[in-house]
């Protein structure tokens, strides 16, 4: 292997230490304990293992988790009002529906009815509104956390050729966004591709930064990257393995050989997911001071 990885873990380590010495310094100064309302739907696996990784660090970090399990069967009208609850709770300081969604609920209209000022996870109309206008918001958390990444990693964006694969609402699209602002962490020219694009290798070798988050393992191979770039893998892939102690193990969407190529690479697991949780956790604090009337915090 030639690339150097980019420790994730690590990096969260120091971000959720830095929350914790925040969550005390709130606690001491208004008594207020920030509070995170976690909502899972249905019993998919992968949902609950980040649901239960999310509600650890919350605890680890001195903060309050409010845990509510639905059942697959939930109607609308009960995860709507699970919502309003949460809203009016003045001890909830934010609100994460962990997605997806089982079959047969409307997200975007769940989504919709969590009060901006509660939107950690940074998926609300309006706060992907002000995202999009430069304004003050929360930043959706893993593409906060590759920013931080790369930061880490001392790769530049001001310039830089960065190629982002896959245009989800909680990656692809906003990573594409922030990388294009104007200041730090931005003024990259950036290139989204997609399902529908016909020889991404052509684009993707012309990257300085790949970001691959297109969900599905061997999205990008060796020869589709170009020799010292900066890669940021965040796909997170069950993939069956009966050696583990599970059944499986976790792959990235790059193939291993990408890590002969590249510069400097995020390893899966312990890169991008744990920079995710770090972040949930920083803008939870964040919401938890603004409600306390605390002095704004700007990271
Ligand atoms: N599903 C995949 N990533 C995320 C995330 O960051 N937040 C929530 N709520 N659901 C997700």
């Amino acid at each position: 292997m030639s690339a150097e990885l980019i420790d994730g873990k690590a990096l969260a380590a120091e971000t959720r230490a830095r929350v914790r010495d925040g969550v005390a310094a709130l606690k001491a100064a208004t008594g207020v304990t920030p509070g995170l309302g976690v909502v899972l739907v249905g019993d998919d696996p992968a949902s609950r293992s980040y649901v239960t990784a999310k509600e650890r660090a919350l605890e680890e970090a001195g903060m309050r988790s409010v845990d509510i399990r639905l059942p697959e069967g939930t109607t609308q009208g009960e995860l709507l009002a699970v919502i309003a609850r949460l809203n009016a709770d003045p001890e909830v300081h934010g609100i994460l529906v962990q997605l997806p969604l089982p079959k047969g609920l409307d997200a975007d209209a769940v989504i919709r009815a969590i009060a901006p000022e509660k939107d950690v996870d940074g998926f609300t109309p309006v706060n992907v509104g002000r995202m999009l206008l430069g304004q003050e918001c929360f930043l959706p958390c893993t593409p906060h956390g590759i920013l931080r990444l790369l930061e880490k990693a001392g790769t530049p964006t001001r310039g830089a050729h960065a190629v982002v694969v896959g245009r989800s609402a909680i990656v692809g699209r906003p990573i594409t966004n922030l990388l294009s602002r104007k200041g730090a962490g931005g003024d990259a020219t950036v290139t989204l591709c997609h399902a529908a694009t016909p020889d991404l290798g052509r684009f993707t070798r012309q990257a300085d930064i790949l970001i691959v988050a297109a969900g599905r393992p061997g999205t990008v191979t060796a020869e589709m990257v170009r020799p010292g770039a900066t890669v940021i893998d965040v796909g997170v892939n069950r993939v069956p393995d009966p050696t583990a102690r599970n059944g499986h193990r976790l792959r990235g969407d790059c193939d291993a050989d990408v890590a002969e190529v590249a510069g400097k690479l995020t390893p899966v697991p312990g890169g991008v997911g744990p920079m995710t949780i770090a972040m949930l956790l920083e803008n939870t604090l964040e919401a938890a001071r603004r409600a306390a009337g605390g002095a704004r915090h700007v990271h």
